[in-house]
C-alpha cells in the first residue's frame, strides 16, 4: 500500500519512527509528514532514513506541483500517529492551515487515527466529540491504551503499540466463509395502536459488529429492531419491531449461520392485552399486565449445535457474576458484559466471559474497535473448542 504516515507533536512521536520501520518492513511505501510541533520532538532525518523518502514538513515548498493535492491523490491510506488533541480538532472542523490538515481535506482514501495525549485531554468532551465525528465520517480509530503518561499521571492516553497500529491497517479476511447472524437495537412492544414500551438501546454496538464482520469477509444477516442508523450496504437486513418478530426472524435464518451474536436489547415483557383502540385518558390509575417474551438467547443455547453463540449482558451491578451466570444458564460460548450506561454511547468498555473459564476486560474504545476484539476472541475460542473436541 502507499501510505502517508503523519506524525503529530506529542511525546509519543518517537514511537512513530517504529511504526514507519514496521510499515516499510511489511512492504509498504511510506511518505512521512511531520507537523511543525512534531519537529520539536523528532527530526525529519529519522523518517527520511527509515522510509528512503524526503519528509514533508511544510505546506508551501518551491516545487512546481501542488504537493498537498498530489500526495492526497497518490496514496491509499492516511495514518496519523500520534494524532494529538489539536490535530483531531482541526480535522473535525475542516481547518486547512498546515500541510496535514489541508491534505486531509483533499484525501479520499482510508484514514486511520492513533490518538495520544494526557488522560484529561483524552476524556474531555470536546476531544471525544471530535473523535466521534471523525469516526462517523469513516476514520478508523486505534484507541490509546491505559498506562503511565509522560505528564506523570496514569490513565488512558498512551499511544497504542506500534505493532497494534500496523495490525489495525492490515486488512483481515479471517471471517471469510462464516455466516454471522447479528441482532441489534431495541424491541418495541405495543400497548395500543400508537404507544409502545421500549428501551434506550441505539443499535450502535450491533451495527459496529456487522461492519467489522463484513470487513473481515463474513456474510452478515442483521436482524434489527427500530434504530436511527444506516445499515452496512452489504448486510442482509431484516427489520423487526417486537421480541416475537425478532425470535421468528432469528430462527428463520439459523440454519446457515455459523456464529450468532445476540446484541439486541430485547424486551423481557410484553403487554398481555394490547388494546385495539387508543387508550383514553381518565382520572383513574391505569394498570397494564405483562407476559414474559420468549428468551431468544436461551432457546438458541438449546438449539445451537456447534455454532458459536455470543450473548450480551447490560448490567447496573455485579458485572462479572452476572456474565458468568448468563454464560452458564443460556449455554453461550461468550457473554459480552457492559454497564447499562453504555447503551447510547459511541464507546464501550466491556468484559468478555468465555466458555473456557477465562474473563477478559477490554479497555474503553470505540464500538467498532470493541467489535474487532470480540471477533478476535471468537476465532481463538473456536480453536480452543475444536482442540478440546467441544
Ligand atoms: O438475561 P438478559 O435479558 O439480561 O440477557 C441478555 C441477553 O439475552 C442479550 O444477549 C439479549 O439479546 C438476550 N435476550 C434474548 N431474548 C430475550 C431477552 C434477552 O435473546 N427475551
Amino acid at each position: 500500500m502507499r501510505i502517508v504516515l503523519a506524525v503529530g507533536g506529542g511525546i509519543a512521536a518517537y514511537k512513530s519512527a517504529e511504526v514507519a520501520r514496521l510499515l516499510v518492513k511489511a512492504g509498504h511505501e511510506v511518505q512521512a509528514v511531520l507537523t511543525a510541533s512534531a519537529q520539536e520532538f523528532i527530526r525529519p532525518l529519522t523518517f527520511s532514513t527509515l522510509t528512503g523518502k524526503k519528509v514533508i514538513t511544510e505546506l508551501f515548498s518551491e516545487s512546481s506541483y501542488v504537493e498537498h493535492i498530489e500526495v492526497a491523490r497518490e496514496h491509499d491510506l492516511l495514518l496519523i500517529a500520534p494524532a494529538t488533541a489539536g490535530i483531531l480538532a482541526r480535522l473535525a472542523n475542516g481547518h486547512a492551515d498546515d500541510f496535514l490538515s489541508t491534505m486531509y481535506l483533499a484525501f479520499t482514501g482510508n484514514v486511520v487515527l492513533a490518538p495520544s495525549m494526557n488522560d484529561n485531554m483524552w476524556s474531555h468532551p470536546a476531544t471525544q466529540a471530535n473523535l466521534a465525528l471523525l469516526e462517523s465520517r469513516g476514520a478508523k480509530i486505534v484507541s490509546p491504551g491505559d498506562g503511565f503518561l509522560a505528564c506523570g499521571t496514569t490513565g488512558p492516553g498512551r499511544l497504542a503499540e506500534p505493532e497494534d497500529i500496523v495490525a489495525a491497517i492490515t486488512p483481515k479476511s479471517d471471517l471469510e466463509g462464516e455466516t454471522i447472524l447479528i441482532t441489534a437495537g431495541p424491541t418495541q412492544e405495543p400497548i395500543d395502536p400508537v404507544r409502545y414500551l421500549s428501551n434506550r438501546s441505539s443499535g450502535k454496538m450491533g451495527y459496529a459488529l456487522a461492519e467489522a464482520a463484513l470487513n473481515r469477509g463474513a456474510k452478515v444477516i442483521l436482524v434489527s429492531g427500530p434504530v436511527n442508523l444506516k445499515p452496512p450496504a452489504k448486510a442482509e437486513v431484516i427489520a423487526v419491531r417486537t421480541a416475537v418478530e425478532m425470535r421468528d426472524a432469528v430462527f428463520a435464518h439459523l440454519e446457515g449461520a455459523t456464529i450468532i451474536v445476540k446484541c439486541a436489547a430485547v424486551a423481557d415483557y410484553r403487554v398481555a392485552n394490547v388494546s385495539q383502540q387508543k387508550i383514553k385518558k381518565t382520572a383513574a390509575r391505569l394498570s397494564l399486565e405483562f407476559d414474559p417474551t420468549p428468551d431468544i438467547l436461551a432457546e438458541l443455547g438449546r438449539k445451537k449445535g456447534d455454532r458459536v453463540l455470543i450473548g450480551f449482558a447490560a448490567e447496573t451491578e455485579n458485572l462479572k457474576q452476572e456474565a458468568e451466570r448468563k454464560l452458564e444458564s443460556k449455554n453461550c460460548d461468550m457473554i459480552v458484559a457492559n454497564l447499562a450506561a453504555a447503551v447510547e454511547s459511541d464507546t464501550n468498555e466491556v468484559m468478555l466471559a468465555l466458555r473456557t473459564g477465562e474473563t477478559i476486560s477490554l479497555p474503553r474504545a470505540s464500538k467498532r474497535e470493541v467489535a474487532e476484539k470480540i471477533f478476535d476472541q471468537v476465532l481463538k475460542l473456536r480453536l480452543a473448542m475444536s482442540a478440546h473436541g467441544d
